[in-house]
C-alpha cells in the first residue's frame, strides 16, 4: 500500500505515468465516455482548512470514476473534539478505500498514514501541497511540452507551495529559481534533499534575476491559511515581490504564468498578469480534477 504525502513518495517514472493517465482521463471525460475504474470505492476527505478547488476536484473525481467521496469537515467529526488521530485513522480507514486530508501540521497526515489501513493523500499541509504540482506540471505539458529541462521561477513565500515546487524539481527534472525575501525562505532541508536527488535549485532575493529567461513564472499568496494575522507584516516584507508586467517581461516571451489560487490581485500578482495572455491559471485549476483522478487510480485501484 502506498501513501502520497509529498511528491517524493513517487518515483520519477510514476509521476510521468500518472500525468499520462491524467491526459487520457481528461480526454475520456471531455468525450463523455464513462470510466468507472473505482466503482464501489469510497474516499474520505478530511478538511481542517477551507477549500474550493481541492474539494470540488476530489469529490467530482471520485464520482466520475464510479466511486463516492465523503466530505468530513473536522469540526463536524470527533477528530475536531479531540479524538486521537491514531484512533480516527484506524476507524475511518476500516470503512473506506482511501483518505484525503487537508490540515495544518504535516505530522498529522504522517501519523494518520501510519495508523491507516488504506492509502492517505496529502491535500495540503503547512509543509507541502503535492497534488497541486501534479496539476501544474500537467498544465505546462498541455500548453507547451515536457517540463524536464525547463526553468521554473518561484516568486514569494518559501511556503508549502514553494516546498512542493522544490520536491517537484527532483521528480520532474525542471530547474528551479526561487526569489524569496529574507526570513521567508524555504526550509534548507527541503532544498538539500532535492539537490541530493539531482535537482538544480537557485535561491535569491532578486526577483528579476530569478525570472530572467525562464519558461514558467509562478507565485502564491503572501499569507497562507493560518497566517491571516501576519498579513500586514507580510505585506511589508513582500512589497517588492509582486509578479507584474516587468517581471513577466524578463522571462521568455512565451513564458507561462501559474498560480495555485486563490489569488490576491495587486499583492503577489498584478491583475494584468493573472488575467493576461500568458496566464494559464484556469486550466491549472481544472487540471486538479484530471491529475487527481489519475492519482486516485494509481493509489486505490
Ligand atoms: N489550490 C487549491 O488548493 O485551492 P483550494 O484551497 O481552493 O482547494
Ligand atoms: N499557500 C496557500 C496555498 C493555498 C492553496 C495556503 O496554504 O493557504
Amino acid at each position: 500500500m502506498r501513501h502520497f504525502l509529498t511528491l517524493l513518495d513517487l518515483e520519477p517514472f510514476e509521476g510521468k505515468q500518472i500525468l499520462e493517465r491524467a491526459f487520457e482521463l481528461k480526454n475520456l471525460q471531455k468525450a463523455g465516455k464513462p470510466h468507472h475504474t473505482l466503482a464501489g470505492k469510497t474516499l474520505a476527505m478530511i478538511f481542517d482548512k477551507a477549500s474550493t478547488r481541492t474539494r470540488v476536484s476530489f469529490e467530482t473525481g471520485m464520482y466520475q470514476l464510479g466511486g463516492h467521496a465523503l466530505f468530513l469537515h473536522s469540526g463536524a467529526t470527533q477528530l475536531g473534539r479531540g479524538e486521537p488521530v491514531e484512533d480516527s485513522a484506524r476507524v475511518i480507514s476500516s470503512m473506506v478505500d482511501g483518505v484525503m486530508i487537508r490540515t495544518f501540521e504535516h505530522s498529522m497526515v504522517e501519523t494518520f498514514a501510519k495508523y491507516s489501513s488504506v492509502p492517505v493523500i496529502n491535500a495540503l499541509t503547512d509543509w507541502t501541497h503535492p497534488c497541486q504540482i501534479l496539476a501544474d506540471v500537467m498544465t505546462y505539458m498541455q500548453h507547451r511540452d515536457e517540463i524536464q529541462g525547463k526553468t521554473v521561477a518561484w516568486v514569494g513565500d518559501g511556503n508549502n507551495m514553494a516546498h512542493s515546487w522544490i520536491n517537484g524539481a527532483a521528480i520532474f527534472g525542471y530547474h528551479l529559481n526561487l526569489a524569496c525575501p529574507e526570513g521567508y525562505l524555504p526550509q534548507d532541508k527541503v532544498i538539500q534533499e532535492a539537490r541530493d536527488m539531482g535537482a538544480t535549485i537557485e535561491v535569491t532575493q532578486d526577483v528579476l534575476a530569478a525570472t530572467a529567461g525562464v519558461d514558467l513564472v509562478t507565485t502564491d499568496v503572501w499569507a497562507s491559511m493560518g497566517q491571516e494575522e501576519e498579513q500586514a507584516e507580510r505585506e511589508q516584507a513582500f512589497a517588492h515581490y509582486m509578479v507584474d508586467d516587468t517581471v513577466m517581461g524578463v522571462a521568455k516571451p512565451n513564458a507561462l504564468f501559474m498560480h495555485c489560487l486563490p489569488a490576491h490581485r495587486g499583492e503577489e500578482v498584478a491583475a494584468s498578469v493573472i488575467d493576461g495572455v500568458q496566464s494559464v491559471v484556469w486550466d491549472e485549476a481544472e487540471n486538479r480534477l484530471h491529475a487527481q483522478k489519475a492519482l486516485l487510480e494509481f493509489l486505490l485501484k
